[in-house]
C-alpha cells in the first residue's frame, strides 16, 4: 500500500514540514562507529551458526538471543498464537544499533513445506549455478507510505488471516486460505523505526530509503541467524506502493553486501527476486500514467475526467518533467507542490477512491496519517480509504492483542506514521534517487524482478509502471520490447496481461486496485 499518502507523499507532496528532529545517540558512543552496521558486519569473523532449536521458545515471554556475529544487535523472539493456528508463528523485535532501535516482525512458516531440506545450503544464483532441492522459500513483505505498517499487508491483503469486519470471529481475525504463506515462509516487517510497532528509544529516526536499507539488511541477516533452519533458503523481497522505491534500494544494498560477504568467505543471503505491486519507482512516469487513467481509456472504457482538467494536467506535466530531468531540491519542491495540486485536485473532485477508480466514494474524511486533519477529505473511512484500516488499528491496540504479539512499543499503533512520512518528504526521498537505476543493475546481475499492478489503481497506476518498465535502460531492453504481450489466465478467465524477458516480468491484474489482494 502505499502511500496513501500517496496522494500526499508518495506521489508527492505537500505535507507541511515538521519541526526539528531531536537526535540523541542512544548507545555507548565508544562502541559505535559512524560507518554503521555494514562495517560492523564486515569486521566480524565467521562464527559457527548456533544450533539452538526454536522449539524451545515459549509463548509467554521473549527469549533473548545474542548473536556473536552481530555484536551491535540482539533478537527478542517468542512463539505466538496469532493469526494462523496451522503453522508456527513467531513475533519479536530485532534490537539494532546497540539497542537503540527496535524493529518489529511477524513470521509465519509456510503451510506447505516450511522446513524440509534443513541443513542444506545453496548459493545465490548470481554467484554460482548450483541448484538444490529446497523446501519453501522465505519472503519478506513490506508496505509503503513511507511510514505505513506491514500490518496492512498482513491483515488486509495477503497474510495468513484477515481482519474480521463483521464481528463473526471470536479472535478478531479470519483465516485466509489465499495467504502467501500457503507456499512461502513469510515475514512482515514494520520498517523503518517509527512505523507500526517498531520504535526507537531516544527519538532516533530513519529519513531516507538508502538509510533504511542498512537496518533492513541487518534485520534479514539476523533473521537467518535466529531461524537457522531457514538459512540459505531462497529469499524474495516483496511489497507495494512506496516499496517500489524501497525494494530496489534494499535489494541492491543486500546484493552489494553479499559481494563483500563472499569475498570474505562468509555466507551471502540467497536473494533471488524482488516483487513490486503498484509501486512508485520511476517518478517521471507517474503523472503521465495518471493522465492516461483519467483522460484516456487505460482503466475505464470512457475517460471520466473533464476536458478542462485534462488540459491543465498536460500543462502541469510539462513542468514536472523539468523537475525530473534536473533535480534541484528547492526548485523541485515548488514545482512538485504546484504540479501535484494541478494533477490531483481534478481527481479528488471526481470523488473516486484513489486506490480504486471503480469506487466513487463520498467525501468524508480521508486521513492516512493520524492527527492530520489538514489533509483533503475524501473516501468514506478515515485512513487509506478503507474501513479495514480503522478496524486493524482498533484490533492491534487492544491490550490483549499487544500481549499476544509481545508488543513493547510505548506508542499506540497507527497504520501510517506521519512523522516518518514527513521526514522522508523533507529529504524529497521519492525524487532524490531514481530507483529504476537500481532495478536495471539488479536485473543485469541475475535478480528476478516482477512488476505488477492492478488496473483500477490511480495512485501508483499500471500505466505509470508500464511506461517506466518499457523505457528502462538495461541489457535486456531490446529483448523485452520485442516480446509479445500475452494474457494470463486463472480458472479459464483472463486475469491480466503479462510480458517477460530475461529476469524481468511485468503483469497487470484486471480490475484490481492498489491493494491488490483486497477482496472488496
Ligand atoms: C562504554 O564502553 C566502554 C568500553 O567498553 C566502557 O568502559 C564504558 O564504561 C561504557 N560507558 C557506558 C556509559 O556504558
Ligand atoms: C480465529 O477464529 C476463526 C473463526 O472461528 C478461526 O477460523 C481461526 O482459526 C481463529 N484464529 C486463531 C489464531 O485462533
Ligand atoms: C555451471 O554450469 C556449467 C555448465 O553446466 C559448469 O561447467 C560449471 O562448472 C558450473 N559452475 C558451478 C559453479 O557450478
Ligand atoms: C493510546 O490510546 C488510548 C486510547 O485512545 C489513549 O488513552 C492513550 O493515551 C494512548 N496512548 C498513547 C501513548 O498515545
Amino acid at each position: 500500500m502505499l502511500l496513501a499518502s500517496g496522494i500526499w507523499i508518495l506521489c508527492l507532496s505537500t505535507i507541511g514540514l515538521a519541526g526539528n528532529v531531536q537526535r540523541v545517540l542512544p548507545f555507548n558512543a565508544t562502541r559505535s562507529s559512524s560507518a554503521g552496521i555494514s562495517q560492523k558486519i564486515s569486521q566480524v569473523v565467521p562464527v559457527p551458526r548456533q544450533s539452538s532449536s526454536l522449539s524451545s521458545l515459549g509463548f509467554e515471554a521473549y527469549t533473548v538471543l545474542d548473536l556473536p556475529q552481530f555484536p551491535a544487535h540482539q533478537v527478542r523472539v517468542k512463539k505466538s498464537a496469532f493469526c494462523d493456528p496451522t503453522v508456527n508463528v513467531y513475533t519479536g523485535y530485532l534490537d539494532v544499533d546497540y539497542g537503540a532501535k527496535h524493529m518489529f516482525f511477524y513470521f509465519f512458516e509456510s503451510r506447505r513445506d516450511p522446513a524440509k531440506g534443513e541443513g542444506e545450503y545453496a548459493f545465490p544464483l548470481a554467484f554460482s549455478n548450483t541448484t538444490a532441492l529446497f523446501a519453501d522459500d522465505v519472503m519478506m513483505w513490506i508496505n509503503g507510505g513511507p511510514g505505513c505498517s506491514s500490518a496492512t499487508g498482513l491483515l488486509m491483503e495477503l497474510g495468513p488471516c484477515s481482519i474480521d469486519m463483521d464481528g463473526s470471529s471470536p479472535n478478531g481475525t479470519l483465516w485466509n486460505p489465499y495467504s502467501w504463506n500457503t507456499e512461502a515462509n513469510i515475514f512482515f516487517l514494520d520498517q523503518p523505526v517509527g512505523v507500526g510497532f517498531s520504535y526507537a528509544d531516544y527519538g532516533e529516526t530513519i529519513e531516507t530509503t538508502e538509510d533504511a536499507a542498512k537496518n533492513v539488511h541487518a534485520f534479514i541477516s539476523i533473521f537467518f541467524e535466529t531461524f537457522p533452519q531457514f538459512a540459505g533458503r531462497t529469499l524474495h523481497l516483496s511489497g507495494e506502493s512506496y516499496a517500489g522505491r524501497y525494494l530496489p534500494a534494499f535489494a541492491s544494498y543486500l546484493y552489494d553486501q553479499n559481494t563483500i560477504a563472499v569475498a570474505e568467505g562468509r555466507e551471502p543471503l540467497n536473494l533471488q527476486s524482488v516483487l513490486i505491486g503498484n509501486g512508485i519507482t520511476d517518478i517521471s512516469t507517474l503523472y503521465p500514467g495518471r493522465y492516461e487513467i483519467e483522460c484516456g481509456t487505460a482503466a475505464l472504457e470512457v475517460p471520466f475526467q473533464t476536458i478542462s482538467t485534462c488540459v491543465r494536467m498536460k500543462m502541469a506535466d510539462a513542468m514536472m518533467k523539468n523537475c525530473v530531468d534536473q533535480f534541484d531540491s528547492m526548485d523541485c519542491r515548488a514545482a512538485v507542490n504546484f504540479c501535484d495540486a494541478e494533477m490531483s485536485t481534478g481527481y479528488w473532485d471526481s470523488g473516486r477512491n484513489v486506490y480504486d477508480i471503480s469506487k466513487v466514494t463520498l467525501f468524508s474524511s480521508f486521513n492516512m496519517y493520524t492527527n492530520n486533519n489538514d489533509l483533503l477529505k475524501m473516501c468514506v473511512s478515515d485512513s487509506l480509504c478503507y474501513n479495514e484500516q480503522i478496524a486493524i488499528k482498533n484490533f492491534l491496540n487492544q491490550p490483549s492483542i499487544r500481549e499476544l504479539l509481545g508488543v513493547e512499543s510505548p506508542r499506540n499503533f497507527t497504520g501510517c506514521d506521519r512523522d516518518v512520512a514527513t521526514n522522508f518528504n523533507l529529504h524529497m526521498d521519492k525524487w532524490a534517487v531514481p530507483s529504476q537505476y537500481y532495478v536495471a543493475n539488479l536485473l543485469e546481475r541475475g535478480i528476478r524482478m516482477l512488476i505488477y499492478a492492478g488496473t483500477y489503481d490511480w495512485q501508483c497506476n499500471w500505466v505509470a509502471n508500464k511506461l517506466w518498465v518499457d523505457k528502462l535502460e538495461w541489457l535486456g531492453r531490446d529483448a523485452y520490447s520485442a516480446e509479445e504481450w500475452r494474457d494470463w489466465i486463472v480458472d479459464g478467465k483472463k486475469a491480466g496481461e503479462t510480458k517477460k524477458a530475461g529476469m524481468l516480468t511485468f503483469a497487470t491484474v484486471v480490475g484490481a486496485g492498489h491493494m491488490m489482494s483486497v477482496q472488496l
